[in-house]
């Protein structure tokens, strides 16, 4: 499968040139054509800043560097009107809190044709029809009578279809969703993963799935991508991630997921906190809450950079007998 989203060095500083501090740190990352790609960490990890400074959403004191392509063509840097062109078209982003995209003054049926409109010369009358089409796909019953409710008059978990018809109405190559379900309960949040899922296997959607649920992962993401303050530490097919997390951090954020199997059956939680990005840390970012440590770990980041199953630690957990490491099938070739 080929590269739909490239990111190289991407860099996010927030503040004053003196005191920037980066919330994302030199990120590279391939996101394949089709697949549906998982982002997980801790809060404050930069997740979100990530996924805004690909979408040109982040606010004008953050600084942003390196290169970030969707199917070779350069997103950052790029004026607003082309921006606004792109997004909702080539690319849609979920925001965890549906109420907060959605205008409360307006129903939720004209807001979804309304998005057709700003990219599609169509009628109001074919946008509307589109509109009643999209909210039935992401089952809304008896969508047309719902078509001009307010969002209040709609549960939560419609709301969160809603905001996700309106990213799919134009069919973009690239759905970036924020927590899209952490809003939700347990019932509502299946159904909504599964429409992901669906979007992807009946149109080809790609999909960056941003979540600190590990049990979501497991559940729908082909790959993922495990982020430590700024940095991508680890990316793994997911099966081998949960198989066998080579980061000190993956393991520990695995330990500590109610739900997710483990060796290991007791709950534990990380003990320590990110650092926030203005701390100045020589070395590793995860060195002061890592039990495989090591002297060079206080001092040199590991700045390798972190291919399909690779993983940017000094001292990574050791492969389980039999397990083959990229590496290693590299050197076989
Ligand atoms: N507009 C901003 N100005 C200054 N700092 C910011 C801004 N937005 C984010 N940050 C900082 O960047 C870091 C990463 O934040 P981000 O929201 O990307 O984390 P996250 O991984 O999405 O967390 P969560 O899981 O809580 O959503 C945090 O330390 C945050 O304080
Ligand atoms: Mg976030």
């Amino acid at each position: 499968m080929t590269a739909l989203l490239s990111l190289t060095d991407m860099e996010v500083r927030f503040g004053a040139a003196e005191s920037m501090a980066s919330a994302v740190d030199s990120v590279s990352l391939e996101v394949k054509s089709g697949e549906i790609f998982g982002i997980v960490g801790e809060s404050g990890c930069g997740k979100s800043t990530l996924a805004n400074a690909v979408m040109g959403l982040l606010p004008g004191a953050a600084h942003v560097d390196g290169s970030a392509k969707l199917q070779n063509r350069e997103v950052l840097g790029l004026d607003e009107k082309s921006l606004r062109a792109l997004r909702g078209d080539e690319m849609s982003m979920i925001f965890q809190d549906a109420s907060a995209s959605l205008d409360p003054t307006w129903p939720v049926g004209d807001q979804i044709a309304e998005t057709i409109r700003a990219h599609r010369k169509v009628s109001r009358r074919e946008a509307k029809q589109q509109a009643i089409d999209l909210m039935t796909e992401v089952g809304i019953p008896d969508a047309a009578s719902r078509y001009g409710d307010a969002p209040h008059r709609l549960s939560g978990g419609m709301r969160q279809r809603i905001v996700i018809a309106a990213a799919l109405a134009n069919q973009p190559k690239l759905l970036i969703a924020d927590e899209p379900t952490t809003a939700l309960d347990v019932t509502i949040q299946a159904q909504v993963l599964q429409l992901i899922r669906r979007l992807r296997d009946d149109h080809g959607t790609t999909v960056v799935l941003i979540t600190h649920d590990l049990g979501v992962v497991a559940e729908i993401c082909d790959r993922v991508g495990v982020m430590y303050a700024g940095q991508l530490v680890e990316v793994a097919d997911t099966a081998d991630l949960f198989a066998a997390p080579r980061h000190p951090y993956t393991r520990a954020l695995l330990a500590a997921s109610p739900g997710v199997p483990t060796e290991s059956r007791r709950l534990a939680t990380i003990p320590g906190q990110v650092p926030a990005p203005s701390d100045q840390i020589p070395g590793c970012r995860f060195q002061e809450r890592c039990p495989r440590r090591l002297e060079t770990c206080m001092t040199t980041p590991h700045r390798e950079p972190v291919f399909p199953n690779e993983v940017a630690c000094w001292n990574p957990e050791p492969l389980p007998a039999g397990m083959a490491s990229p590496t290693d099938l590299l050197g076989e070739k």
